[in-house]
């Protein structure tokens, strides 16, 4: 059996590697730190194969793709993805736009080229990780958050599609709370909630995708945030999220 991840440089998606690499997985990793990607092909052995990429690049998902032609793939992991702090009006529109190239037009381009695949096979799992914030309004992070409900929306849809059809083939949506890993140095941000381990995180995103979990949230007290979030009305729920963003950056404003 052999995986795809994509972002699996760091963070969640390195950790998943390591574990599906532990469970017996091959595995094609992708990335643009390419000395990182090296390292670990050379830990996991020959069978690993890898392609430094940036997603951001229009041409990046089918190179990916095309890299694959050959390999049979049967896990898909949507992991790449980063994001920018700051008022929508203040904010960086080129960095906005590379960011909906890596969390959005990559996620959707990889997940229709794989599936189309599957589904001729009747088999393979997708696990396309979003958020919390893919449940949400985000004030202050207005763009990642938006791209992540796109992603669990997308998946959600494409879910159902193939329940209906009967389909062998499991598409997945990771939403995590805070996790300890760049992706805050990235955002300029720190966290304003207690972060989960990435190891936790990967392992039991990885288990609850094999089980056929549609909505995967690690940890009892993001569960019960989420609950608590979908039970309030929309303003009052961006008017929490914006205090919580606040104090990552520790504004006051
Ligand atoms: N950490 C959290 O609190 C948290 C919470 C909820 C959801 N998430 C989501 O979890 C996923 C993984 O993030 P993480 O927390 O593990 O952060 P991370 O440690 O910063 O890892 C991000 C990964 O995405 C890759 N990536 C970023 N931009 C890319 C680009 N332009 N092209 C190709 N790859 C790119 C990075 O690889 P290179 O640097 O090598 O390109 C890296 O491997 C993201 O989708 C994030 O939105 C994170």
């Amino acid at each position: 059996m052999r995986a795809l991840i994509t972002g699996a440089t760091s963070g969640i998606g390195k950790e998943m590697a390591f574990y599906l690499h532990r469970m017996g997985w091959q595995l094609v990793l992708t990335g643009r730190n390419e000395e990182m990607l090296k390292c670990m092909a050379q830990k996991f052995g020959s069978s690993t194969k890898y392609i430094a990429l940036d997603l951001a690049n229009p041409d990046a998902p089918q190179k990916l793709y095309d890299f694959c032609r050959g390999m049979r793939i049967d896990f898909l992991i949507n992991n790449a993805g980063f994001g920018i702090f700051g008022e929508f009006s203040e904010t960086s529109l080129a960095g906005e736009l590379e960011m909906i190239d890596v969390n959005v037009r990559s996620v959707h381009i990889l997940t229709k080229l794989f599936l189309r695949d599957f589904e001729k096979r009747g088999s393979g799992y997708i696990l396309n990780v979003a958020s919390v914030a893919g449940f949400m309004t985000g004030p202050l992070m207005s763009t990642y958050y938006a791209s992540k409900n796109y992603v669990v929306r997308l998946t959600l849809a494409i879910r159902e599609e193939l329940r209906r059809k009967r389909s062998g083939v499991n598409v997945s949506v990771l939403c995590p709370g805070p996790v300890n890993t760049d992706f805050n140095n990235r955002a300029g941000v720190s966290f304003s909630l207690k972060a989960a381990d990435p190891k936790f995180v990967a392992r039991y995103a990885i288990e609850q995708t094999l089980k056929g979990r549609a909505v995967i949230v690690p940890g009892l007290m993001i569960q019960l945030g989420l609950i608590g979030a979908s039970l309030c009305p929309p303003q009052l729920q961006a008017a929490v999220v914006c205090e919580l963003q606040k104090k990552k950056k520790g504004s006051g404003r």
